[in-house]
């Protein structure tokens, strides 16, 4: 007989381990609790828990940073991200067990839904999914969240949902997301005390922190933390240090209405230090190690990119190219960025790299270096041709 898996993280199966969403355990709460023991008596349904920090870490977050992915210009894709290490976790689960339905608590209105089931396709062709939020049955019995709470609290169902921490949020060690409840309206504040992850950065240190991140071909692989002399260098530790501090200092925090692929436009609330931190950092050294015309169509890549995260696009065929393009730009993204963070705040002191383009003798207003400031006149003459002609013509224009 055929096993299900359960995808939501604090719940049932596999995810990185602090990895906890709020729907999922509300539509398990409903379903999974009780269609789980059924399984378990039923099929032998079974539950694995597994780490998958260092995965998260290195297969996911690793690249994002080096292709400086951000959503619709402030999202830093934390939930996005985590998605494809869950699905492909998950999987490798399904296989190994034989089961043949993978269920998730996403409902049928985001994009979890969308992150989860393509996800799930696209590693195992001929797996089943079991959404409740989408079947009929339960949402004519269940419209939204109130009646699950309703439910979960008449059968005596522990939920992660307070009525002073209502919110849908989701979890894990890149960031913290809210969404729902009162956040639905966009106008509505954020009431005091919903942070999780990070200080308030007016209650933040008066002292700042200041820190150095080593990147090697695009990939961060070392921090110290100035003051202190040890040298961090294991990816999840180093991650662990820049969200550290960032949470001190109260960096990452953003308020946002975004476009859910479905076509939906989303209030959602989030708190990302680390990322923020190794994002600053990295986009720094790509100023001093990217070609001009490179870093043009990089950016362009990247944007491209961040929405097939965003579309749960992490295992297409697009996103392989777009991958494979950007990885060849970070050959020689390799060097030091040194920052300071405060209050909220991460500001960029000073950088260096082994193999630059930036050269000090040729751009120095000392010395002349090698360049010829005479050539100038002819380059910013021919530059002045179009702008002549666009002139001529609108006087042109003008007299008749
Ligand atoms: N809007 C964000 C995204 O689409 C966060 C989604 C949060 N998910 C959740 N289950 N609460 O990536
Ligand atoms: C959900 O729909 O379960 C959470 C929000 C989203 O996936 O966008």
């Amino acid at each position: 007989m055929e096993d299900s898996i359960y995808m939501d993280a604090s719940a049932v199966i596999v995810s990185s381990v602090c990895h906890t969403t709020t729907n999922g355990p509300l539509c398990e709460a409903m379903l999974g609790q009780h269609r789980l023991r059924y399984w378990r008596r039923l099929a032998g349904a079974c539950v694995v828990i597994e780490d998958q920090r260092q995965e998260l870490i290195r297969n996911f977050v690793w690249p994002a940073v080096s292709a400086d992915l951000i959503f619709e210009d402030r999202y830093l894709l934390g939930t996005a991200l985590a998605r494809p290490c869950i699905v492909r976790g998950i999987i490798d689960v399904a296989k190994r067990v034989g089961a043949g339905y993978i269920s998730h608590g996403a409902t049928g209105k985001g994009n979890d839904q969308v992150r989860f089931e393509l996800g799930c396709y696209a590693l195992c062709p001929e797996i089943k999914i079991i959404a409740p939020w989408k079947d009929p049955n339960f949402y004519k019995r269940f419209p939204g969240r109130q009646e699950l709470f309703e439910y979960a609290r008449e059968h005596g169902i522990p939920l992660p949902v307070t009525p002073k921490c209502p919110w849908s949020i989701d979890a894990n060690m890149v960031h913290v997301s809210y969404e729902s409840g009162i956040l639905e309206n966009p106008a509505t504040h954020p009431p005091e005390g919903i942070f999780q992850m990070t200080t308030d950065p007016e209650k933040a240190p008066d002292i700042p922190q200041v820190l150095t991140i080593t990147f090697n071909k695009g990939l961060p692989s070392s921090v110290v933390i100035v003051g202190d002399a040890t040298q961090v260098r294991d990816p999840l530790e180093i991650f662990c240090v820049c969200n550290s501090v960032g949470a001190k200092h109260g960096v990452g925090r953003t308020d946002i209405v975004e476009n859910r692929f479905v076509g939906l436009k989303s209030r959602g609330i989030y708190e990302t230090p680390g990322l923020t931190i190794l994002r600053a950092a990295h986009l720094d050294l790509e100023a001093l190690c990217l070609d001009r015309e490179v870093r043009k169509i990089k950016a362009y890549l990247s944007t491209r990119m961040s929405e097939m995260v965003y579309n749960g696009l992490w295992y297409s065929p697009e996103f392989e190219f777009t991958r494979h393009c950007i990885s060849q730009s970070q050959k020689q993204v390799t060097g030091s960025v040194t920052l300071k963070v405060y209050k909220g705040n991460v500001y960029v002191l000073g950088r260096s790299a082994p193999v630059s383009l930036y050269n000090q003798e040729l751009v120095s207003m000392d010395v002349q270096g090698d360049y010829e400031p005479g050539d100038a006149h002819g380059f910013i003459k021919i530059n002045a041709v179009r702008l002549r002609e666009h002139e001529r013509v609108k006087q042109i224009a003008k007299s008749t």
